[in-house]
Protein backbone atom coordinates (compact mmCIF):
# COMPACT_ATOMS: atom_id res chain seq x y z
CA UNK A 1 0.00 0.00 0.00
CA UNK A 2 1.35 3.15 -0.68
CA UNK A 3 0.14 5.36 1.85
CA UNK A 4 1.47 3.11 4.90
CA UNK A 5 -1.33 2.51 7.52
CA UNK A 6 0.15 0.74 11.04
CA UNK A 7 -2.18 -2.61 10.29
CA UNK A 8 -5.86 -2.75 11.40
CA UNK A 9 -5.71 0.98 11.66
CA UNK A 10 -8.64 2.29 9.02
CA UNK A 11 -7.03 5.19 6.69
CA UNK A 12 -7.59 8.79 8.44
CA UNK A 13 -10.57 10.89 5.95
CA UNK A 14 -9.30 13.82 5.50
CA UNK A 15 -11.67 15.35 3.18
CA UNK A 16 -15.10 14.09 2.59
CA UNK A 17 -18.18 14.54 -0.39
CA UNK A 18 -21.65 13.02 0.24
CA UNK A 19 -24.35 12.72 -2.39
CA UNK A 20 -23.27 16.15 -3.91
CA UNK A 21 -24.62 17.12 -7.18
CA UNK A 22 -23.90 20.66 -9.19
CA UNK A 23 -26.18 21.64 -11.59
CA UNK A 24 -25.91 24.85 -13.67
CA UNK A 25 -28.80 27.14 -15.24
CA UNK A 26 -32.30 26.43 -14.56
CA UNK A 27 -33.28 30.30 -13.56
CA UNK A 28 -36.19 31.78 -14.57
CA UNK A 29 -37.20 27.99 -16.45
CA UNK A 30 -33.65 27.77 -18.44
CA UNK A 31 -32.24 24.47 -19.34
CA UNK A 32 -30.69 22.97 -16.82
CA UNK A 33 -27.14 20.86 -17.05
CA UNK A 34 -26.43 18.28 -14.78
CA UNK A 35 -22.74 19.06 -14.67
CA UNK A 36 -21.77 16.51 -11.80
CA UNK A 37 -23.24 13.72 -9.19
CA UNK A 38 -23.48 12.43 -6.95
CA UNK A 39 -20.37 12.00 -5.48
CA UNK A 40 -20.35 10.15 -2.50
CA UNK A 41 -16.24 10.01 -1.93
CA UNK A 42 -13.48 9.56 1.02
CA UNK A 43 -10.08 11.03 0.32
CA UNK A 44 -7.69 9.87 2.75
CA UNK A 45 -4.96 11.86 4.66
CA UNK A 46 -1.94 11.70 2.64
CA UNK A 47 -2.80 9.62 -0.10
CA UNK A 48 -2.48 10.61 -4.11
CA UNK A 49 -5.73 10.49 -5.73
CA UNK A 50 -6.01 11.05 -9.09
CA UNK A 51 -9.69 11.76 -11.01
CA UNK A 52 -10.01 10.70 -14.75
CA UNK A 53 -12.91 10.95 -16.96
CA UNK A 54 -14.30 11.77 -20.60
CA UNK A 55 -14.49 15.45 -21.46
CA UNK A 56 -17.19 17.91 -20.21
CA UNK A 57 -18.03 14.84 -17.42
CA UNK A 58 -17.71 17.69 -14.63
CA UNK A 59 -14.14 17.18 -13.11
CA UNK A 60 -13.11 21.05 -13.32
CA UNK A 61 -16.81 21.21 -11.42
CA UNK A 62 -15.82 18.55 -8.91
CA UNK A 63 -12.33 20.29 -7.91
CA UNK A 64 -14.18 23.62 -7.92
CA UNK A 65 -16.96 21.98 -5.73
CA UNK A 66 -14.06 20.02 -3.47
CA UNK A 67 -12.26 23.46 -3.01
CA UNK A 68 -15.15 25.79 -2.31
CA UNK A 69 -14.65 27.81 -5.03
CA UNK A 70 -18.57 27.39 -6.06
CA UNK A 71 -21.02 25.97 -3.86
CA UNK A 72 -22.65 22.30 -4.13
CA UNK A 73 -26.91 22.24 -5.72
CA UNK A 74 -27.00 19.86 -3.08
CA UNK A 75 -24.87 17.36 -1.17
CA UNK A 76 -22.15 18.30 1.54
CA UNK A 77 -18.07 18.46 1.67
CA UNK A 78 -15.99 18.62 4.80
CA UNK A 79 -12.43 19.37 5.01
CA UNK A 80 -10.42 18.05 7.97
CA UNK A 81 -14.18 17.38 9.74
CA UNK A 82 -15.42 20.91 9.24
CA UNK A 83 -18.29 21.69 6.64
CA UNK A 84 -16.69 23.27 3.23
CA UNK A 85 -19.01 26.63 2.40
CA UNK A 86 -18.23 29.30 -0.14
CA UNK A 87 -14.78 30.18 0.36
CA UNK A 88 -11.67 28.20 -0.30
CA UNK A 89 -10.43 26.29 3.91
CA UNK A 90 -6.95 26.96 5.03
CA UNK A 91 -5.13 24.37 4.52
CA UNK A 92 -6.38 23.84 1.01
CA UNK A 93 -4.28 25.21 -1.94
CA UNK A 94 -5.39 24.86 -5.78
CA UNK A 95 -3.54 24.87 -8.94
CA UNK A 96 -4.99 25.35 -12.20
CA UNK A 97 -5.09 24.27 -15.72
CA UNK A 98 -4.18 27.47 -17.49
CA UNK A 99 -0.62 29.46 -16.97
CA UNK A 100 -2.08 31.69 -13.58
CA UNK A 101 1.39 33.14 -13.26
CA UNK A 102 1.27 36.78 -12.81
CA UNK A 103 3.14 38.39 -15.93
CA UNK A 104 4.08 41.58 -14.55
CA UNK A 105 6.28 39.81 -11.36
CA UNK A 106 9.24 37.81 -11.49
CA UNK A 107 9.31 34.16 -10.22
CA UNK A 108 10.78 35.07 -6.97
CA UNK A 109 7.98 37.77 -6.68
CA UNK A 110 4.81 35.15 -8.38
CA UNK A 111 6.01 32.79 -5.32
CA UNK A 112 5.79 35.19 -2.89
CA UNK A 113 2.49 36.84 -3.91
CA UNK A 114 0.03 34.99 -1.97
CA UNK A 115 2.07 35.24 1.20
CA UNK A 116 2.37 38.78 0.82
CA UNK A 117 -1.40 39.31 0.58
CA UNK A 118 -1.63 36.81 4.03
CA UNK A 119 0.49 39.30 5.96
CA UNK A 120 3.18 36.94 6.49
CA UNK A 121 6.30 38.16 8.33
CA UNK A 122 8.94 39.47 6.11
CA UNK A 123 11.86 37.11 6.94
CA UNK A 124 9.47 34.08 7.05
CA UNK A 125 8.29 34.84 3.21
CA UNK A 126 12.14 34.97 1.96
CA UNK A 127 12.26 31.43 3.97
CA UNK A 128 9.97 30.11 2.65
CA UNK A 129 10.01 31.86 -1.03
CA UNK A 130 13.67 30.50 -1.41
CA UNK A 131 12.93 27.17 -0.28
CA UNK A 132 10.29 26.38 -2.62
CA UNK A 133 11.95 28.16 -5.34
CA UNK A 134 14.51 25.90 -4.75
CA UNK A 135 12.52 22.84 -4.29
CA UNK A 136 11.16 23.34 -8.29
CA UNK A 137 14.43 23.88 -9.52
CA UNK A 138 13.85 27.52 -10.40
CA UNK A 139 16.70 29.21 -8.32
CA UNK A 140 18.27 30.38 -11.52
CA UNK A 141 15.05 31.26 -12.73
CA UNK A 142 14.01 33.51 -9.93
CA UNK A 143 14.50 36.83 -11.39
CA UNK A 144 13.36 35.84 -14.80
CA UNK A 145 9.73 37.31 -15.75
CA UNK A 146 6.92 34.45 -16.99
CA UNK A 147 7.49 35.20 -20.84
CA UNK A 148 11.02 34.50 -20.50
CA UNK A 149 10.01 31.12 -19.25
CA UNK A 150 9.06 27.61 -21.04
CA UNK A 151 5.29 26.50 -19.80
CA UNK A 152 6.92 23.77 -17.18
CA UNK A 153 8.65 26.59 -15.47
CA UNK A 154 5.77 28.67 -15.63
CA UNK A 155 3.60 26.09 -14.05
CA UNK A 156 6.19 24.84 -11.61
CA UNK A 157 6.35 29.06 -10.85
CA UNK A 158 2.56 27.99 -9.78
CA UNK A 159 2.74 24.88 -8.04
CA UNK A 160 5.92 26.62 -6.13
CA UNK A 161 3.39 29.54 -5.47
CA UNK A 162 0.62 27.09 -4.02
CA UNK A 163 3.48 25.46 -2.15
CA UNK A 164 4.67 28.26 0.14
CA UNK A 165 1.52 28.17 1.57
CA UNK A 166 1.88 25.05 3.40
CA UNK A 167 -1.27 23.11 2.17
CA UNK A 168 -2.56 20.24 3.54
CA UNK A 169 -4.20 19.25 0.65
CA UNK A 170 -3.35 20.23 -2.75
CA UNK A 171 -5.99 20.51 -5.76
CA UNK A 172 -4.38 20.44 -9.15
CA UNK A 173 -6.73 20.72 -12.26
CA UNK A 174 -4.67 19.02 -15.44
CA UNK A 175 -1.70 21.25 -14.45
CA UNK A 176 0.12 20.21 -17.21
CA UNK A 177 -2.23 19.72 -20.11
CA UNK A 178 -0.14 22.22 -22.09
CA UNK A 179 3.30 20.78 -22.01
CA UNK A 180 4.70 18.13 -24.31
CA UNK A 181 4.24 14.11 -23.21
CA UNK A 182 7.93 14.45 -22.14
CA UNK A 183 7.79 17.43 -19.95
CA UNK A 184 4.34 15.92 -18.38
CA UNK A 185 5.97 12.92 -17.43
CA UNK A 186 8.85 14.83 -15.84
CA UNK A 187 6.85 17.03 -13.88
CA UNK A 188 4.81 13.88 -12.89
CA UNK A 189 8.10 13.44 -11.12
CA UNK A 190 8.67 16.56 -9.63
CA UNK A 191 4.83 16.07 -8.00
CA UNK A 192 5.51 12.80 -6.84
CA UNK A 193 8.35 14.53 -5.34
CA UNK A 194 6.34 17.49 -3.53
CA UNK A 195 3.78 14.67 -2.41
CA UNK A 196 6.49 12.31 -0.68
CA UNK A 197 7.75 15.30 1.22
CA UNK A 198 5.02 17.59 2.08
CA UNK A 199 2.86 14.95 3.17
CA UNK A 200 0.11 17.06 1.94
CA UNK A 201 -2.90 14.73 0.06
CA UNK A 202 -3.11 15.26 -3.30
CA UNK A 203 -6.17 15.44 -5.98
CA UNK A 204 -4.67 15.27 -9.28
CA UNK A 205 -7.78 15.78 -12.15
CA UNK A 206 -6.17 14.60 -15.45
CA UNK A 207 -7.37 13.00 -18.44
CA UNK A 208 -4.11 11.28 -19.17
CA UNK A 209 -4.64 7.63 -18.47
CA UNK A 210 -0.89 7.30 -18.10
CA UNK A 211 -0.27 10.01 -16.05
CA UNK A 212 -2.77 9.21 -13.35
CA UNK A 213 -1.87 5.66 -13.37
CA UNK A 214 2.08 6.28 -12.68
CA UNK A 215 1.10 9.06 -9.28
CA UNK A 216 -1.49 7.61 -7.96
CA UNK A 217 -2.24 5.12 -4.57
CA UNK A 218 -6.03 5.57 -6.19
CA UNK A 219 -7.64 6.48 -9.53
CA UNK A 220 -11.38 7.66 -9.90
CA UNK A 221 -12.56 6.90 -13.17
CA UNK A 222 -15.70 9.04 -14.03
CA UNK A 223 -18.73 8.64 -15.90
CA UNK A 224 -20.15 11.02 -18.78
CA UNK A 225 -21.67 13.89 -17.38
CA UNK A 226 -23.06 14.54 -15.14
CA UNK A 227 -19.73 12.94 -13.59
CA UNK A 228 -20.58 9.92 -10.69
CA UNK A 229 -17.18 7.93 -9.99
CA UNK A 230 -18.05 4.31 -11.57
CA UNK A 231 -14.78 2.59 -10.30
CA UNK A 232 -12.43 3.41 -8.21
CA UNK A 233 -8.76 1.42 -8.69
CA UNK A 234 -6.34 1.29 -5.85
CA UNK A 235 -2.59 0.56 -7.44
CA UNK A 236 -0.79 -0.43 -4.55
CA UNK A 237 2.23 1.46 -5.82
CA UNK A 238 5.09 1.83 -3.36
CA UNK A 239 5.34 5.68 -1.98
CA UNK A 240 9.04 5.92 -3.47
CA UNK A 241 8.11 5.98 -7.07
CA UNK A 242 8.64 8.01 -9.80
CA UNK A 243 7.84 7.78 -14.00
CA UNK A 244 10.10 4.78 -14.30
CA UNK A 245 7.29 2.44 -12.24
CA UNK A 246 5.39 2.75 -15.98
CA UNK A 247 7.87 -0.57 -16.78
CA UNK A 248 6.06 -2.31 -14.02
CA UNK A 249 4.19 -5.31 -15.70
CA UNK A 250 1.23 -4.42 -13.17
CA UNK A 251 0.64 -0.97 -15.06
CA UNK A 252 -1.42 -2.83 -17.69
CA UNK A 253 -3.82 -4.37 -15.60
CA UNK A 254 -4.29 -1.37 -13.73
CA UNK A 255 -4.91 0.66 -17.09
CA UNK A 256 -6.60 -1.49 -18.92
CA UNK A 257 -9.09 -1.43 -16.49
CA UNK A 258 -9.47 2.02 -16.13
CA UNK A 259 -9.38 2.15 -19.94
CA UNK A 260 -12.68 -0.01 -20.38
CA UNK A 261 -14.76 2.32 -18.04
CA UNK A 262 -13.14 5.53 -19.49
CA UNK A 263 -13.60 4.33 -23.52
CA UNK A 264 -17.27 3.61 -22.71
CA UNK A 265 -17.83 7.05 -20.63
CA UNK A 266 -16.26 9.09 -23.83
CA UNK A 267 -18.18 7.07 -26.20
CA UNK A 268 -20.82 8.55 -24.39
CA UNK A 269 -19.84 12.01 -23.66
CA UNK A 270 -19.11 12.11 -27.48
CA UNK A 271 -23.03 11.04 -28.35
CA UNK A 272 -24.00 13.56 -25.78
CA UNK A 273 -22.01 16.34 -27.31
CA UNK A 274 -22.86 15.23 -30.91
CA UNK A 275 -26.90 15.12 -29.57
CA UNK A 276 -26.50 18.73 -28.12
CA UNK A 277 -24.70 20.17 -31.54
CA UNK A 278 -27.73 18.33 -33.78
CA UNK A 279 -30.79 19.72 -31.89
CA UNK A 280 -28.27 23.40 -31.22
CA UNK A 281 -28.98 22.96 -35.79
CA UNK A 282 -32.14 21.92 -35.63
CA UNK A 283 -33.75 25.04 -33.00
N1 LIG B 1 -20.24 28.11 -14.97
C1 LIG B 1 -20.90 27.25 -15.73
N2 LIG B 1 -22.11 27.55 -16.23
C2 LIG B 1 -22.81 26.67 -16.98
N3 LIG B 1 -22.36 25.43 -17.30
C3 LIG B 1 -21.16 25.07 -16.82
C4 LIG B 1 -20.37 25.95 -16.01
N4 LIG B 1 -19.22 25.29 -15.69
C5 LIG B 1 -19.30 24.08 -16.28
N5 LIG B 1 -20.46 23.95 -16.94
C6 LIG B 1 -20.92 22.76 -17.67
O1 LIG B 1 -20.76 21.64 -16.82
C7 LIG B 1 -20.28 20.52 -17.54
C8 LIG B 1 -19.02 19.99 -16.90
O2 LIG B 1 -17.97 20.95 -17.08
P1 LIG B 1 -16.52 20.75 -16.48
O3 LIG B 1 -15.74 21.95 -16.85
O4 LIG B 1 -16.63 20.45 -15.03
O5 LIG B 1 -16.04 19.46 -17.26
P2 LIG B 1 -14.57 18.79 -17.31
O6 LIG B 1 -14.75 17.35 -17.05
O7 LIG B 1 -13.65 19.56 -16.44
O8 LIG B 1 -14.19 19.02 -18.83
P3 LIG B 1 -12.72 19.09 -19.51
O9 LIG B 1 -12.16 17.70 -19.51
O10 LIG B 1 -13.00 19.55 -20.91
O11 LIG B 1 -11.89 20.06 -18.71
C9 LIG B 1 -20.09 20.98 -18.99
O12 LIG B 1 -21.22 20.58 -19.72
C10 LIG B 1 -20.03 22.48 -18.88
O13 LIG B 1 -20.56 23.08 -20.02
MG1 LIG C 1 -11.87 20.63 -16.82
Amino acid sequence: MAVPQPVGVLPEIHAECRDLVRNFGGIAGGHVIEAMGPITLEIRRGEFFSVIGPSGCGKSTFMDVLAGLTPPTSGTVTFEGLPVRGTVPDGVGAVFQEDASLPWLNVWDNVAFSLRHDGTDPAEIKRRVDEAVAFMGLRQFAKAYPNQLSGGMRQRTCIARTMVMRPRMILLDEPFAALDAQTRLLMGDELLRLWRETGATVVLITHALDEAVMLSDRIGAMSARPGRFLDIVETGWPRERDSSILARAEVGAVSSRLWGVLREESQKALDQSGRLAAAREGS
